[in-house]
């Protein structure tokens, strides 16, 4: 493990960028209130040295009348103290959570000495303490490609049939997006409850349920915060004419798979999203019949038997069932990702081409475009005072933080994105304070991206190149001028993709030799559905808001997801993400390279494969497939132990006779090449799947710049049929000098015929200093 750190910590360094292993929140600094990691009541249990630990055990020795729930559980409680087991009282108590399908284990209120009994029991593998995990459109369908009555939206019938679970902070029933007007009653094999009453969930919205603090509470999943409400509205929300805000991005909203049907599990609250629910929710979507389950929240990397996320994916896909997750909104550091595993969809995010546009004016005379949802069209064009936040004290003042404002009255302010404070959180303070306008301008880091909030106030959002202008401008004159100008939606923008500042990075931490993101999607600025009203219905009846993070981008590639199983059935988890992966586009609207925050071209790094293109997904060619059971080799080669292999595959593995792969020998559809010792080459093999013409040619395009060679061998495909593979390989030779002109290379290995272009993305790092 401590190599892999080694390396990503060496780009780090050779790129002069700091490293940043906080937790990730998947909507930005935006103002989501889950920041506090404790609930009074575990307050208490702490107190009497209680906590709650997630159990991993081994499976139990099969009885002859197979593995009952009831055997399960009996096994599970023979880990626990006797004063448990002998009163049923302690024991409901104290049993938080009985896990079935996902992971053969518990989680239980547990004092450390009773944890420590449990090591010395047969069958115990391992205990950890519960984390709390934080959170992590109008517009977007077209922007990807999807247009009423054609092509892929009509080939899977918008999603029909297929079910989209989705873990949040629960969800808003009777809102228009989860209308069932057009969508058929859920398939046969649906077994999921739901916990609203009477008529709030219907053939769109067929699952509600809630997993807080331990039980399932049987209490209705209502969203008190926003976020998932937003993101299921985002995946499979239905059509709803007219949305809008402050009638800006005025449209028609609908989710990705709008036909599709949605069940929520309700796994976070306001003290954030605890694991333990998390592995509950997962466990029982699974057994309900989802069919892609989409993870809007994370916490930083961690090796894989030691995250909940992709032990409950890992049971997920062995079930056929897509996990699709957010990257984190850690960026844009490097090596700062969430969810990294390999039978997870990792997303990344980045902007559509629509801009709220507000532009600040100076009294010089110099504008500078920025971004607002809140357009206030009675604002005068007239110039008024401005005045730096930061001006009379210190950093705290600068970031416009609560009570830290006064002799504001009647002026512009211009405010310091970050510090913890939430951008709308700022411009309430100088609202507060009695100003008259805010222009807030971001730190070094975000660069050029800039996001339409709903403010409270006349407000425009620059970059920071502009706010140091406009810094300077303060500075040259006596009487600082300006004034903000609303000029509404603007479709168009030609830089369209581009990665966001908050973006997580790779390469990934707990697996280097995977590339990591996958995809990035649309998580900048994003419209759907919202329980309140941030306009106070003054432009619209139903309630709409815009906000931003990878927690966006997610459920855009879930529902994508969800479309490919609808119009093919019979498609993996991988095949699925292999499609994704293999058409994603590398260049923007503009049909330049996809630039990041700082205007440059986004290295393999911020941007994986690409942005998701779902028309070309949907008929990719060739995939690059992987079972289930093809990641136990892998997970040897990650040098994990048999018992913590278990954890995850749920099954006895032994890596002495399954063998044993490196990381990059994983049938992924990118590669991800670490070279240690320069004197050897490096080859790998993949095995691609015809799912295009019986009859297809497919011909070589290599590109890696850089001091290092590549063969591979064939150079041509030759397919007769349907379903037929072929294995080919890819050897990687270190030349003279290799790694020295650059931290790392990246490039591609395309595979094309007439029809189809197979391109996998290559990321190749060098390790070389011991
Ligand atoms: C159903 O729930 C809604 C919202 O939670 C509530 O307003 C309504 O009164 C409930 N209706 C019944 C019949 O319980
Ligand atoms: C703009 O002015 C009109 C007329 O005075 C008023 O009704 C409206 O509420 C104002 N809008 C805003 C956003 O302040
Ligand atoms: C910064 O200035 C504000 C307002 O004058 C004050 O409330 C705050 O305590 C100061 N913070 C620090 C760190 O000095
Ligand atoms: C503005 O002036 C202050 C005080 O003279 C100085 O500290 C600051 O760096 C200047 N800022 C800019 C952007 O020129
Ligand atoms: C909405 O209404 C509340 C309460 O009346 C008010 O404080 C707030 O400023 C209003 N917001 C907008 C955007 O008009
Ligand atoms: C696993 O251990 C082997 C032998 O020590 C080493 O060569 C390899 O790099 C390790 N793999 C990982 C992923 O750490
Ligand atoms: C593919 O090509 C072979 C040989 O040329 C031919 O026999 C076969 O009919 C073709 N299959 C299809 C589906 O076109």
């Amino acid at each position: 493990m401590e190599n892999k750190k080694f390396v990503a910590l060496q780009i780090m360094y050779l790129l002069g960028l700091s490293l940043i292993f906080c937790l990730s929140l998947a909507i930005t600094d935006g103002g989501m209130g889950i920041l506090n990691p404790k609930a009074e009541s575990e307050a208490e249990e702490e107190n009497s040295g209680m906590q709650t630990y997630i159990v991993w055990v081994k499976k139990p020795v099969r009885r002859l009348f197979s593995e009952s729930h009831e055997h399960l559980e009996s096994w599970y409680k023979s880990f626990l103290p006797k004063s448990f087991t002998n009163s049923k009282e302690v024991m409901d108590q104290r049993m938080v959570y009985a896990y079935h399908h996902v992971a053969t284990g518990f989680a239980a209120k547990l004092t450390a000495e009773e944890v420590k009994e449990m090591e010395t029991k047969d069958g115990f593998i391992s205990a950890h303490q519960d984390r709390i995990l934080p959170l992590h459109t109008t517009h977007s369908p077209n922007f990807l490609g999807l247009y009423q009555d054609l092509g892929l939206w009509k080939g899977s019938n918008y999603g029909e049939g297929i079910i989209i679970g989705v873990l949040d902070t629960g969800i808003t029933p009777g809102h228009p997006s989860f209308s069932d007007e057009g969508v058929g009653p859920p398939p046969a094999k649906w077994k999921g409850k739901c916990d609203f009453n009477g008529t709030f969930c219907n053939n769109k919205l067929i699952g509600a349920r809630s997993f807080q603090g331990g039980k399932t509470t049987g209490a209705p999943p209502v969203d008190l915060e926003g976020h998932g409400t937003h993101t299921s509205s985002t995946a499979g929300g239905n059509f709803v004419k007219g949305a809008n805000v402050f009638g800006m991005a005025k449209g028609t909203a609908s989710g990705m798979a709008p036909y599709a049907h949605l069940a929520m599990y309700q796994v976070c609250s306001e003290q954030g999203c605890s694991e333990s629910d998390i592995v509950a929710a997962m466990d029982t979507a699974i057994a309900d019949g989802v069919d892609v389950l989409s993870l809007s929240l994370g916490g930083g990397s961690a090796p894989f038997y030691a995250d909940g996320i992709a032990v409950g994916a890992f049971g997920a896909i062995q079930k056929g069932i897509f996990v699709s997750c957010s990257a984190g909104n850690e960026g844009p550091g490097y090596g700062s990702l969430s969810n990294e595993a390999p039978w997870i969809l990792t997303v990344g995010a980045s902007t559509i081409d629509r801009s709220i546009k507000a532009t600040a004016k100076l009294g010089n005379g110099q504008e500078y475009d920025g971004e607002s949802l809140f357009q206030d069209k009675n604002f005068s064009s007239n110039l008024l005072p401005l005045v730096y936040a930061g001006a009379y004290s210190n950093d705290s003042t600068a970031l416009c933080d609560v009570g830290t404002l006064n002799g504001v009255e009647g002026k512009v302010v211009l405010c310091e994105r970050g510090g913890g404070i939430g951008r709308i959180a700022k411009g309430e303070e100088v609202k507060r304070a009695g100003g008259a306008a805010m222009i807030l301008m971001n730190e070094d880091t975000d660069g050029y991206s800039t996001l339409a909030d709903a403010h409270v106030l006349p407000a425009t959002h620059v970059s920071y190149a502009a706010g140091l202008s406009i810094k300077a401008y303060i500075n040259s004159t006596s009487t600082p001028m300006a004034t903000i100008l609303f000029k509404g939606t603007v479709i168009g923008d030609q830089n369209a993709p581009a990665v966001t500042s908050f973006s997580s990075r790779g390469p990934s931490l707990a697996s280097t030799g995977i590339l990591k993101p996958d995809i990035i999607g649309p998580g900048v600025s994003i419209l759907a559905a919202w329980p309140v009203s941030v306009d106070n219905g003054t432009e619209s009846t139903a309630t709409f808001n815009m906000v931003s993070g990878t927690s966006m981008s997610c459920p855009h590639l879930s529902g994508i997801a969800a479309l490919l199983k609808s119009s093919h059935p019979d498609w993996s988890p991988a095949a699925i993400k292999s499609a994704i992966v293999t058409t994603a586009d590398i260049v923007n609207l503009g049909g330049k390279p996809i630039i990041d925050e700082t205007l440059a071209p986004a290295d393999i790094f911020a941007t994986g494969a690409g942005h998701v293109n779902p028309p070309k997904a949907d008929d990719p060619g060739l995939i690059y497939d992987t079972k289930p059971t093809d990641y136990i080799p892998y997970l040897c080669g990650l040098n994990y132990t048999d018992d913590q292999i278990q954890i995850i595959t749920q099954q006895t593995v032994k890596c002495s006779e399954v063998g044993v792969i490196p990381e990059a020998q994983l049938n992924y559809p990118s590669f991800s090449i670490i070279f240690q010792d320069l004197s050897q080459s490096q080859d790998y093999t993949r095995t691609v799947t015809n799912v295009g013409p019986a009859n297809s040619t497919y011909n070589l395009d290599l590109k890696l710049p850089g001091k290092i060679a590549m063969s591979v061998s064939p150079s041509q495909l030759k397919f007769t049929e349907v379903g037929q593979t072929i294995t080919y390989l890819a050897e990687f030779i270190p030349e003279d000098g290799a790694g020295k002109d650059a931290p790392f290379y990246q490039g591609y290995l395309r595979w094309f015929s007439d029809q189809h272009s197979v391109i996998s993305p290559i990321s190749v790092i060098f390790d070389t200093q011991q």
